[in-house]
């Protein structure tokens, strides 16, 4: 089957790296550049020191320092319009995904014109080329550095959409484990379990592509390996940290082309309706979706299972490996602590009332738009996700 697969830009990575950025901004020719972060990152100290790393290499710097959660059109024009005000021929973004995006938002903005919404959608508009962009993820868990768009709040419409191609393309993404040192105990769970989602869901998905799989199953063995660890010590266990950055960014890379499913389309409709964040969105379906995926992808739910630690016995059927798959993705949540959808204050009827209506509609979206082939790894009713939202809202409570 013929897949597509789109090489990422580059990724700086390692510990300390982040102290390079002014540097790398002075290669692309930068002299009047734009930091943009949220109040959490300025309030935790990182802000300012990816400010100082620019200005130590000579460059001129101004901050948007009011990015919003799930960025909005507006929020996005407003820091677009400072940046085409000041001149800036640089961006920087620096934060979770959401600065990120917003960035990328400001990015594409500088050298196409405004409103934002034009651009909306994910095939079929083009942009042009714009200024230099590096992005500094300061969680484990979107993958934006190396993904060719970004997620945008279309505010008209009350909806997640997305911007992409080359207006808002990344120049270089810069991962630095030590910006993830200090993540408070619930970041570090919701966005390490996205990053496993991106991995899992894009190794399983039915546009899976040989070179997407190696990554998405690296990924999956070092969030095995290393997100109880993390989640547990913290600052005081750099390798484990480190491992989550590299799945993170795996997890990124692996999406392109082959695009996540369930967990992803369900958790998109909780953050849009119902304000969950991102990664606990996605993440708090993630037994029930390996138990219903496991019949029509046994090799790959199997070898999901073994890196969460479980034991598949040879000749196991489909369904005994989604059951094992299901017991050790609910003994992960259970220990990071994952809340589960009762105690986000959701109700039931509301959830079955909205999301599986939004999930169906999403893959007929994507089925018309990839001719006749969408993600998931097997045919989606209003039933099969009604099912696995009640199941997860009894089951995982922790
Ligand atoms: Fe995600």
């Amino acid at each position: 089957m013929e897949t597509v697969f789109n090489s990422p830009n580059p990724i700086l990575f390692g510990p300390g790296a982040s102290k390079a950025t002014g540097q790398k901004l002075k290669e692309f020719g930068c002299t009047k550049v734009m930091v943009v972060f949220d109040p959490g990152i300025k309030k935790a100290g990182i802000a300012d020191k990816i400010v100082e790393a620019v200005k130590s290499a000579g460059l001129e710097v101004i901050t948007f320092g009011d990015v919003q959660a799930d960025p909005p059109d507006w929020s996005v024009e407003q820091a677009g319009n400072i940046a085409i005000a000041e001149k800036v021929d640089g961006v920087v973004g620096v934060g979770g995904g959401s600065s990120m995006d917003t960035a990328k938002g400001v990015k594409l903005l500088i050298a196409n014109p405004p409103p934002l919404k034009q651009y909306f959608g994910r095939t079929g508009v083009v942009t042009k080329p714009s200024v230099p962009l590096i992005v500094i993820p300061t969680t484990a868990g979107t993958g934006s550095e190396c993904t060719p768009g970004g997620t945008i709040t279309n505010s008209e419409l009350g909806i997640k959409t997305n911007i992409s191609g080359v207006g808002c393309a990344v120049t270089l993404g810069i991962v630095d484990p030590e910006l993830t040192a200090s993540l408070p105990k619930y970041v570090t769970a919701t966005t390490g379990l996205d990053a496993f989602c991106h991995c899992f869901e894009s190794y399983t998905s039915a546009m899976a592509n040989s070179i997407s799989s190696v990554l998405g199953r690296e990924g999956i063995r070092l969030v095995g390996k290393y997100l109880v660890r993390a989640y547990e010590n913290g600052s005081d266990d750099m390798e484990a940290r480190e491992g989550m950055q590299l799945a993170a960014t795996l997890g990124g890379m692996a999406m392109s082309g082959a695009f996540c499913h369930l967990c992803h389309d369900i958790g998109r409709s909780l953050g849009a309706k119902f304000h969950v964040p991102h990664g606990h969105g996605c993440s708090v379906t993630v037994p029930q979706v390996l138990q219903v995926i496991a019949p029509a992808q046994p090799e790959k739910v199997k070898y999901i299972a073994e890196c969460l630690g479980a034991q598949v016995p040879d000749g196991a059927t489909g369904e005994e490996i989604g059951q094992i798959a299901y017991d050790a993705a609910h003994d992960l949540l259970k220990k990071v602590n994952l809340p589960g959808m009762a105690s986000l204050g959701l109700k039931k009827e509301e959830l079955l009332a909205q999301v599986p209506d939004e999930v169906v509609m999403q893959v007929e979206m994507e089925i018309k738009g990839f001719g006749g082939i969408a993600p998931p790894p097997m045919p989606v009713t209003k039933e099969l996700i009604a099912d696995i939202i009640v199941r997860a809202y009894d089951e995982n409570n922790f």
